[in-house]
């Protein structure tokens, strides 16, 4: 019998760091850094954030209040994410944060928002080469000094950071900062670029609406983000349902117009997982539109604005994405929910949809205001209780349709009377229709 010989399958760093870091956008690395502290920060009341209710509780009980702050600095030559939250002791440190992916049954029930085991170090070694992290923790936390080009260089297996453990620090003092220097080429592009302010500002804001409102401060180079706060009409549809331990809330409904007309940016679907949005004011083929249940989105549809809300104690259930921007399509409770997304938005798109006659005419008498009752956080709407969209009594229309023939030479004489050639059949129907009402009939 010929001898069995270990062929080398062992990854090879440089690959590995380039393979991970490709797939995943610079705001996108930057909300998993966000994540990891938002997931420390309701980590001590993570069994109050169980269940749809559970956030739906959490958002009214007026004793919740931010507890933890979170500050991200970055110019070009540095980025730094600094939070309060309870730390990271040594012995976590050296036996789970930097695994790259989570051991099986290592029995993280309380994570809320930290679900592979990657966010941490893809986000480090998106950004650039020399990574410092402290952390203090009760039971004393680390320091790691960590240069990426050194470390892809050598080869030992297995592979490991060198941390220094910290003095057990007072409650008060807990947290983490994470900086890195030395950026890459790409990353400092973009954050020379003001452009990319603005867009991480605003995805943090949708992204963290309900976390900014309950659990945290988040501040960007000390400018402090507020949740992106949108509305949706109390008359809504709302369907709840449960695939194995996820739940999730349906609801679709009428958005509220910013200065009187709906915006683009809160109109569609919007994504929760535990809390954190996945996509937000999608009106693609991803959420049913053109094709998926739902018709192509126009216009008319703006005033549309949906939620869908996934909670689960185990965050990998989750239909995310590993980098947290999209949706795992193949996912049975994603499936399930696109059921729930075509029936009740349905009935929230036909509404729309009458609104406007063959002509593409828009009908007053259906009014939006009174249809969309009065405004919500869509967030409460997100986790409430099973109901149905009212449809708005129409009300009698106030103008109708007048069409018949006549012939051509007939038209013209009218014309010709009026001294008025070219004038046409519409003008001369409304014309002597308006003679005879003031001249027989009186006004
Ligand atoms: N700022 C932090 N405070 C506390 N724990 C953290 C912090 N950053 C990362 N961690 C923890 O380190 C572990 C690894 O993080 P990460 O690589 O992002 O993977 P995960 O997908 O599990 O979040 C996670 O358990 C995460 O919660
Ligand atoms: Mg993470």
């Amino acid at each position: 019998m010929a001898e069995i010989i270990k062929a080398d399958a062992s990854p090879e760093k440089r690959l590995f760091i380039s393979l991970i870091t490709r797939d995943i956008s610079l705001v996108a690395a930057f909300l998993d850094l966000i994540d990891n502290s938002i997931n420390a920060a309701v980590e001590p009341v993570s069994d109050k954030l169980e269940t749809a209710e559970d956030y739906q509780r959490a958002l009214q009980d007026e004793a919740t209040k931010p507890t933890v702050d979170i500050f991200l600095k970055l110019d070009k030559d540095r980025v730094e994410i600094k939070d309060t939250a309870p730390g990271i002791s040594a012995k976590v440190a050296a036996e789970h944060v930097f695994k790259f992916g989570r051991a099986s049954g290592s029995g993280h029930e309380s994570d809320r928002l930290s679900v592979y085991g990657i966010g941490l170090k893809r986000a480090i070694f998106k950004l650039g080469n020399k990574i410092v992290i402290r952390s203090d923790h009760i039971e004393g936390g680390f320091d790691l000094d960590l240069d990426v080009a050194k470390w892809a260089k050598d080869a030992q297996q297995p592979w490991t950071f060198l941390i220094t453990p910290r003095q057990p620090a007072k409650a008060e003092d807990c947290g983490t900062t994470i900086e890195v220097t030395e950026l890459y080429d790409d990353t400092r592009r973009r954050l020379a670029d003001g452009v990319f302010f603005g867009q991480l500002r605003e995805s943090i804001s949708k992204t963290y609406a309900f976390y900014l409102s309950k659990f945290v401060k988040i501040y960007v180079n000390e400018i402090r983000i507020e949740g992106f706060d949108i509305k949706i009409g109390s008359n809504h549809a709302s369907e709840i349902f449960a695939v194995d331990d996820v739940t999730c809330a349906v609801t679709a409904g009428i958005g509220e117009p910013q200065a009187g007309s709906f915006r683009d940016k809160s109109s569609g679907w919007f994504v929760f997982c535990n809390g954190r949005a996945v996509i937000s004011a999608d009106k693609t083929p991803l959420t049913g539109w053109a094709g998926g249940g739902l018709p192509i989105f126009q216009p008319k549809h703006r005033p549309f604005l949906g939620t869908v809300f996934f909670v689960s104690r185990d965050a990998e259930r989750l239909p995310w994405t590993t980098t947290k921007s999209s949706i795992n399509e193949d996912s049975a409770v994603w499936q399930e929910a696109k059921r729930y997304m075509a029936t009740i938005g349905r009935v929230v798109i036909s509404f729309l949809d009458s609104r406007y006659n063959d002509e593409g005419t828009e009908l007053a008498s259906l009014d939006l205001q009174t249809a969309a009752g009065e405004r919500v956080s869509v967030i409460s709407a997100a986790v409430s209780q099973k109901r149905m969209f009212e449809l708005p009594k129409q009300s009698a229309p106030e103008s109708m349709r007048i069409q018949y023939d006549a012939k051509v030479s007939d038209v013209k004489r009218v014309e010709e009377y009026l001294r008025r050639p070219g004038m046409g059949g519409a003008e001369v129907g409304r014309h002597t229709f308006h003679y005879f009402l003031r001249n027989e009939v009186g006004e």
